[in-house]
């Protein structure tokens, strides 16, 4: 698609105020997703080729992405670097493990040179399922999705937001509007319930192809719950001798919410697209909404979301 052509399309779609910036909200294949993003999800969609061995880190935003790349990263790598030299401890995970559609295909002049990329490449997007390149559908390519209930996520956002409007001339919209917002599914890759479920069924139809995990399941058994299994799913199981020598434990510091909140490499400087590394980490507990949510919020999004999974067999614990 041309760049006339693409804001032409983005003149036709329906439109809503983003809870920050002056950017807006755009309706495009069923989800809404940031106007300025629009074309890096066109580009993406168009051009992208996986390889069948390509691992794909998928989340609605706010849902453990961070977390995901470092664990993913750490456990992919592990052989290549030890506890002194990763870079884990010197390049913020979203950079080790880039975005297509929001840092990779955004460049309206170039598309990027992901072929030099050695195998496997670790690769991510906030795409929902029915919206992913043909190819990574069609691929034997791996899709990790993380997920989180949706109290923390919209309290999560709405944080991100607040310190994302400081930066921008448009004050943060109050909790309560981002709230109504995000129950008519108005917010960045929303509505949550269609995301989610997309995953969801995709994971229960092709479990050797879509992992599905949840973060506050990650909180409870990062190390022989979830990193086991993830290990495995990316294809990089850890052998008796790994897990006898504490490489599991290992890894999970490394990628602790304390240990990477506190480098310096994730304190200090800017992503592309202008967040602040250290906006990415703020609480990293499950259950902090309820110093947020007033009871009848809690009351309305719970019975939405109770309505929305109704029959699909997927819940959250934290609710
Ligand atoms: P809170 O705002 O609740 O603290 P994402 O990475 O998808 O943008 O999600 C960000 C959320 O994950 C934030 O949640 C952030 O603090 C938390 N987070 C970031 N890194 C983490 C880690 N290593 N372990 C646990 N939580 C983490």
């Amino acid at each position: 698609m041309e760049a006339d052509q693409e804001e032409e399309l983005l003149q036709t779609l329906p439109r809503e105020r983003n809870w920050y910036g002056t950017s807006y909200l755009c309706h495009f294949q069923g989800f809404w997703c940031p106007s300025w993003a629009i074309h890096g999800v066109i580009s993406f969609q168009k051009h992208f080729q996986a390889r069948d061995t390509d691992l794909i880190l998928t989340s609605v935003p706010k849902s453990g992405t961070t977390w995901s790349k470092a664990l993913a990263f750490a456990i992919v790598n592990r052989t290549r670097y030890g506890l002194e030299d990763n870079p884990l401890l010197t390049v913020n995970p979203h950079e080790l493990v880039p975005f297509m559609e929001l840092n990779l295909y955004v460049n309206k002049n170039r598309l990027p040179n992901l072929e030099d990329r050695s195998d496997p490449r670790i690769l991510s997007t906030h795409l929902p399922y029915p919206s992913l390149p043909v190819s990574i559908i069609d691929s034997g390519c791996r899709v990790v999705y993380v997920c989180r209930n949706p109290f923390d996520q919209l309290i999560s956002h709405w944080h991100f937001s607040l310190k994302r409007a400081q930066e921008d001339v448009d004050p943060p919209l109050p909790l309560e509007e981002c709230f109504d917002l995000y129950c008519k599914g108005v917010h960045s890759f929303g509505p949550f319930w269609d995301h989610v479920l997309g995953y969801w069924k995709a994971s229960l139809e092709k479990p050797n192809k879509v992992l599905f995990l949840k973060y506050e399941d990650l909180k409870e058994d990062v190390n022989f719950g979830q990193l086991l299994k993830l290990a495995k799913f990316l294809g990089f199981p850890f052998s008796a001798e790994e897990e006898r020598d504490g490489v599991i434990e290992q890894i999970s510091s490394l990628c602790s919410f304390e240990n990477l909140k506190d480098l310096q490499v994730n304190k200090t400087g800017e992503l592309a697209g202008g967040f602040k590394k250290s906006s990415h980490f703020r609480k990293g507990v499950v259950g902090d909404w309820a110093n947020y949510l007033t009871p009848s919020m809690v009351k309305r999004l719970k019975d939405l979301v109770e309505e929305k999974l109704a029959g699909s067999g997927l819940s959250f614990k934290a609710f």
